[in-house]
């Protein structure tokens, strides 16, 4: 069964809390939460507060992408709010130090990548990682096409975390629908981003439980 991590950012902020107890009602496991400077990504999203508010409204796990420039300065802010902290690896940071930031507060990290890089490039990261997220569309905007070069990237990270017995889960975000969740999951994602069409469904309750189903 996979795992699904609704992101709100395509969601309508008005109707999240009704929306949170769907969620809740049909077992989501994360719910993900795009949050973009404007520099890192041409776009901006929401910070820490918007966040925090959230999580007091339910109890589903926060999953927290951050596409933000030099993330290990925000690492302490958002840990306070954040059940899996990930940040991306092209955005500046000391990639090892700031995976250790993140478990030292005792929660869950995440390295992420953009579709500009390889999977090999992080190979050497993946023991401190608790989970790995693939783009699979460029960071930034929801609602774009899922890009079938994700499966490859996620095909080699699957392989590389068996071979070497780790626990990490392996996340992919970006297009994913019901043509792409079961490539993504037949490739070895465990976790499904899932924006617009979970939120632009007209059914969420029946959507989700179809992306679990796979
Ligand atoms: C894009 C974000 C995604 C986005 C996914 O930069 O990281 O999480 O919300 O949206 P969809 O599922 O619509 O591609
Ligand atoms: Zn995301």
């Amino acid at each position: 069964m996979a795992k699904i991590s609704p992101s709100v950012l395509t969601a309508d902020f008005l109707e999240l809390k009704n929306q949170l107890k769907i969620f809740e009602e049909c077992g989501v496991d994360m719910l993900h939460m795009d949050v973009m400077d404007g520099i890192f990504v041409p776009n901006i999203s929401f910070g820490a507060p918007i966040i925090e508010k959230v999580k007091k409204h339910t109890s589903i796990p926060m999953d927290v992408h951050l596409m933000i420039d030099r993330p290990h300065r925000y690492i302490d802010m958002f840990a306070k709010s954040a059940d899996i902290l990930g940040f991306h690896f092209e955005a500046g940071s000391d990639v090892a130090e700031t995976l250790k930031q993140i478990k030292a507060h005792g929660i869950r990290s995440c390295l992420t990548i953009k579709p500009c890089t390889e999977p090999e490039e992080i190979f050497e990261f993946l023991p401190l990682c608790d989970m790995v997220l693939v783009m699979s569309v460029e960071p930034g905007f929801g609602g774009q096409k899922f890009m079938p070069s994700a499966l490859d990237k996620l095909k080699k990270l699957r392989a590389e975390i068996e071979r070497r017995g780790l626990s990490c889960l392996l996340e992919v975000d970006g297009g994913i629908n019901k043509e792409a969740a079961p490539l993504a999951v037949a490739a070895g994602a465990d976790v499904l981003v899932a924006g617009s069409y979970v939120f632009d469904s007209s059914d969420i309750k029946k959507t989700v439980r179809e992306i679990r189903a796979l």
